[in-house]
């Protein structure tokens, strides 16, 4: 089999892999082709991937090992597979504002692949925006700066037993997320990483779980985070992904953000969410 063609987006962030039916069997170099080009885009589009569970587990498991998620609920029968559901009748959605996943843990995910089984309508599109992009285009000044701090990250704020939305009465992500329990772990991640794929630097604070700079007080992180999330947030660094049934986005949590677009309230979305396991970060 020939190695896929990947196009890029023509956005901020992304490219579209083509000739690539996911129940054919993969050669090592087909994966190798895939993983280059998802450090060197942050995500990967896959559209018309007619897939069991069991196909997108071991697709999955060729990038690395499966990570359970201890916040999100699984699909029946399918512990390594997170559902990320919204029913017609619920308000609050997943992942629905500028985030990238377990920058919480202390090694952080190295990325998610997320298939559509159910779209709405219309509306439920994802933004991602690359993390690379936002960093190549601050001053060389700001880099320097911000090439010596390191950033804390938390699950708490988000999932944890005190978590925002248990005080929200319009929040009703209750019955999706589970364990708050557990989210009881910081940690600590240079502010500027050297991306493990592709060597680039990328800018890796996140507003989901970006708590503060470390050795900062909360008024200086909060003046310095809000600056940089301002520039990241700028269209030019995204790209704006409109799903169907069968597409996947496999996005790389160290190179990009990405954020669920909450747009389409009264219907169903269903996706399947695999997450993968990644390294400590460096500088
Ligand atoms: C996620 C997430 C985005 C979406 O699964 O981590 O943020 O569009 N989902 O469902
Ligand atoms: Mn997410």
């Amino acid at each position: 089999m020939s190695n896929p063609i990947i196009e890029p987006s023509g956005g901020g962030v992304g490219a579209f892999v083509r000739e690539l039916n996911l129940n054919d069997s993969m050669t090592d170099d087909t994966i190798a082709v895939l993983r280059k080009g998802l450090g060197e885009y942050g995500v990967l589009f896959f559209r018309d991937q007619d897939i069991t569970p069991e196909t997108h587990a071991a697709f999955a498991s060729r990038f690395s090992n499966i990570n359970i998620n201890r916040f999100f609920t699984p699909v029946l029968d399918y512990p390594m597979i997170a559902e990320v559901r919204k029913e017609p009748e619920q308000k609050t959605n997943i992942g629905g504002g500028w985030h990238t996943d377990h920058s919480y843990d202390k090694e952080p995910a190295m990325g998610s692949m997320l298939l559509a089984r159910e779209t709405p309508p219309s509306g439920g599109d994802t933004i991602f925006a690359s993390m690379y992009s936002a960093y190549d285009t601050l001053s060389d000044g700001l880099k320097e700066t911000l090439g010596g701090l390191r950033g804390v990250h938390s699950s708490r704020h988000v999932f944890g037993e005190n978590a925002a939305r248990f005080k929200d009465k319009d929040n009703d992500a209750g019955d999706r997320l589970r364990n708050a329990q557990e989210a009881t772990q910081d940690a600590v991640h240079p502010l500027i990483i050297s991306h493990p794929i592709s060597g680039r630097k990328a800018l890796y604070v996140n507003p989901g779980f970006t708590i503060g700079i470390e050795g900062w007080v909360e008024k200086e992180s909060k003046a310095l985070l809000e600056m940089l999330y301002e520039h990241a947030r700028q269209p030019e660094h995204a790209y704006r992904f409109q799903w169907r049934t069968g597409s996947i986005a496999f996005w790389d949590n160290r190179a990009t953000w990405h954020y669920a677009v909450n747009d389409y309230h009264g219907a169903r979305r269903l996706m399947h969410r695999i997450t993968l396991e990644g390294d400590a970060l460096a500088a």
